[in-house]
């Protein structure tokens, strides 16, 4: 399955990074917004993530370039219809998605490959409102998707294995790393990072100093940054969706948020982005 065009609905924050990834291996993409304003803001953090890379010579100038001209945005999802494959990256919200993939279902080829980059909702369900479950799969890529390896590949019951074979083989081609994973509430990287960041947390409001508990669980586990900076680092209103949505789908009251964390949330004590988090950041 050769993919050539590629259809991502939805440039935020990530449907623009995965875009990037995807232009800078070869293909051509079509970025489709809800409207102009949202097409300005992509257009900016898409220049910013280039001349960043530039800067860190992670691309040349020339690289940045092609990149600018195998991206198109549009607000019609008309270019649909000449797509092998089409990513959707719109907010998470199961409502949101179930009328894209019904616009999605009404244009695409029959051949065309269909994922959803959701962090949450489950692929087999999403996989309904396609209207084609059989060529549907999830390709959840990780922030910034320029710079991060990983995508979790998730096939759900009724995917058929040439589409999960040739989702693996794109994310191969764009110098990925893709990993199969089960669709079950968080896939891997989520449901075993709600289960650490619970206990952390937990950790904390038992005595625990939070220099301490990341610098221990660096130390002793090998981790890169302990779990409590990964929270502010990602944003603590994000983790706490996040942990909400593991209690709701598995029940398990191991991924509970603590009501410490609930607090700095409705503070507006963010993490990294606001300054002030678990831990303080100055200006
Ligand atoms: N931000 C992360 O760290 C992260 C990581 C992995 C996966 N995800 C998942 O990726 C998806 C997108 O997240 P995000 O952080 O990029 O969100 P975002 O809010 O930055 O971007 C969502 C974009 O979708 C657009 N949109 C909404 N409705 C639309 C429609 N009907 N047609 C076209 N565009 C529409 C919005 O205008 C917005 O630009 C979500 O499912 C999220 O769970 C996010």
């Amino acid at each position: 399955m050769d993919i050539h065009v590629v259809a991502i609905i939805g440039a935020g924050t990530m449907g623009t990074g995965i875009g990037q990834v995807v232009a800078q291996a070869g293909p051509r993409v079509h970025l489709i917004e809800a409207d102009e304003a949202a097409i300005g803001r992509s257009r900016q953090r898409l220049e910013k993530s280039l001349q960043g890379g530039i800067e860190r010579g992670k691309l040349s100038p020339q690289e940045a370039q092609r990149v600018r001209e195998r991206l198109t945005w549009e607000t019609s999802y008309d270019a649909v219809a000449e797509c092998d494959l089409v990513i959707e990256a719109v907010f998470e919200d199961r409502d949101v998605k179930r009328a894209v993939w019904a616009g999605v279902d009404r244009r695409a080829p029959e051949a065309a490959l269909l994922a959803s980059n959701t962090s949450t909702l489950p692929i087999a369900e999403l996989a309904g409102y396609s209207g084609r479950p059989e060529r549907f799969l999830g390709l959840h890529f990780f922030n910034p998707p320029p710079a991060m390896k990983l995508v979790e590949v998730i096939p759900h019951a009724g995917t058929l294995p040439d589409v999960r074979d040739a989702a693996v083989a794109f994310c191969q081609r764009l110098g990925k790393t893709p990993l199969l994973a089960p669709d079950i509430p968080g896939f891997i990287v989520n449901r075993a990072l709600g289960a650490l960041v619970a206990a952390a947390l937990e950790v904390w409001d038992q005595g625990g100093k939070p220099e301490a508990i990341d610098e221990a669980l660096e130390l002793g586990l090998g981790h890169k940054m302990g779990p409590l900076r990964t929270c502010d680092l990602v944003g603590l209103d994000i983790i706490l969706t996040m942990l909400d949505l593991l209690v709701e789908q598995t029940g398990d009251p191991r991924f509970r948020a603590t009501e410490r964390l609930r607090q700095l949330v409705a503070e507006g004590k963010l993490g990294v982005k606001t300054g002030e988090g678990i831990y303080h950041y100055g200006e």
